[in-house]
């Protein structure tokens, strides 16, 4: 792999709450344990337009944002030379703009971009860019989740008969949530609006009801003991926190029901005692985080995606026009998506 360039472009945050701006930047070096890569695609996350519109996990500027990417690697500074993809090598990453704060190097909308070499996983070449560039937020996300609530790494038998809820299953962190809960052996159950659920049942939903109906809650409380589930773990991906809470609650019964919840957790939701909810985010400390996140990317991503196990999930849209249509796309994402991840390719 050649030497990158010195300058390269980058869609900056020149200000707080003021659009991006496509501009040239320097090129960083890496440091310790990092890696640079040349990104190829960007997929889109809701918190990139919050870091835009409204400076949050922002704590200098210019800023860049972004963290789901895909692209190949320039260079590392690892010590542990065995494990980090070499250079020339195809990867999916994680963009730590939100841990860095925004810190301009390690944002994804950019040409050439900083990671921690413990977020970083081997594309195989069965998968495009714009496919790589969907997984790594969802599959933090999702493992964040089932770590918390207390799920194994190691699939549990089919008869054991266990279940796990997916609301909002249709959005991106639920699509893939959906994924990795069918791998690991559980029943998934998932809402979604109507048009989605035969796509959902692709991703491996065992059945999927429409959020949108007011008998919603007894369709699955019907189906749960139609099936013979025990359904004690969920994940709130989008949607009524207070609806998922509530149907968490009757099909523990008796039992304890672990919610973890991906947006901002809502505060007025009343939460029964037989319901623990949490928001979705990593350990608090430093040396648990990169643990996780090296076992994300360095073994969960790696074999599953070298095994061809996990689909680009929910359905992808490129925006034409790279960078420059960075704030154009974020405006599309803030509108509202429908079961589609919006990517950029650079
Ligand atoms: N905690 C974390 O680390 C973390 C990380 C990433 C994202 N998040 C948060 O997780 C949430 C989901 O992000 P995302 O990118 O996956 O979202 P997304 O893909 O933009 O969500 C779009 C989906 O939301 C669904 N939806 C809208 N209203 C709904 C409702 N009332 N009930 C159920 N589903 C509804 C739509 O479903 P239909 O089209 O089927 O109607 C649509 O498919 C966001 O709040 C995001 O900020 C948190």
């Amino acid at each position: 792999m050649s030497s990158p360039p010195s300058k390269h472009m980058a869609a900056v945050v020149p200000a707080k709450g003021q659009p991006l701006s496509v501009e040239e930047r320097s090129t960083p070096t890496c440091g310790p344990k990092e890696v640079l890569i040349e990104v190829h695609a960007v997929a889109l996350n809701p918190v990139d337009h919050v870091q835009r519109d409204l400076g949050l996990f922002l704590d200098e500027y210019p800023a860049v944002v972004g963290s789901d990417l895909a692209g190949i690697v320039v260079s590392n500074g690892s010590e542990n030379g065995s494990s980090t993809p070499k250079p020339g090598t195809r990867v999916i990453a994680f963009g730590s703009a939100f841990f860095h704060r925004g810190q301009p190097d390690y944002g994804a909308l950019q040409q050439y971009v900083l990671v921690s070499e413990d977020s970083v996983a081997a594309l195989p070449d069965s998968y495009s860019f714009v496919e790589g560039a969907m997984f790594p937020m969802a599959a933090v996300v999702a493992w964040n989740a089932w770590f918390w609530a207390g799920l194994s790494i190691e699939p549990i038998s089919p008869s054991e008969k266990k279940g796990i809820l997916i609301w909002g299953a249709s959005s991106s962190m639920g699509a893939f949530a959906v994924q990795t809960a069918k791998l690991l052996g559980y029943t998934v159950y998932a809402t979604a609006s109507s048009q989605h659920h035969a796509y959902l049942e692709t991703l491996g939903a065992a059945r999927v009801f429409d959020y949108k109906r007011d008998s919603v809650s007894a369709e699955i409380m019907g189906a749960a003991e139609e099936d013979g589930l025990s359904i004690e773990v969920g994940l709130h991906a989008t949607g009524s926190q207070q609806t998922s809470i509530d149907v968490m609650s009757r099909l523990a019964k008796n039992s304890q029901a672990k919610l973890a919840i991906a947006p901002l957790v809502d505060k007025d939701a009343k939460i029964p005692d037989n319901v623990q909810t949490a928001f979705v985010q990593p350990p608090a400390s430093l040396t648990a985080r990169e643990e996780r996140m090296s076992w994300i990317f360095g073994t969960w991503l790696r074999e599953h995606l070298a095994a061809k196990q996990l689909v680009a999930s929910p359905h992808i849209k490129v925006v034409p026009g790279g960078l420059q249509a960075a704030n154009q796309a974020l405006d599309e994402l803030k509108a509202g998506v429908s079961c589609t991840k919006l990517v950029l390719e650079l």
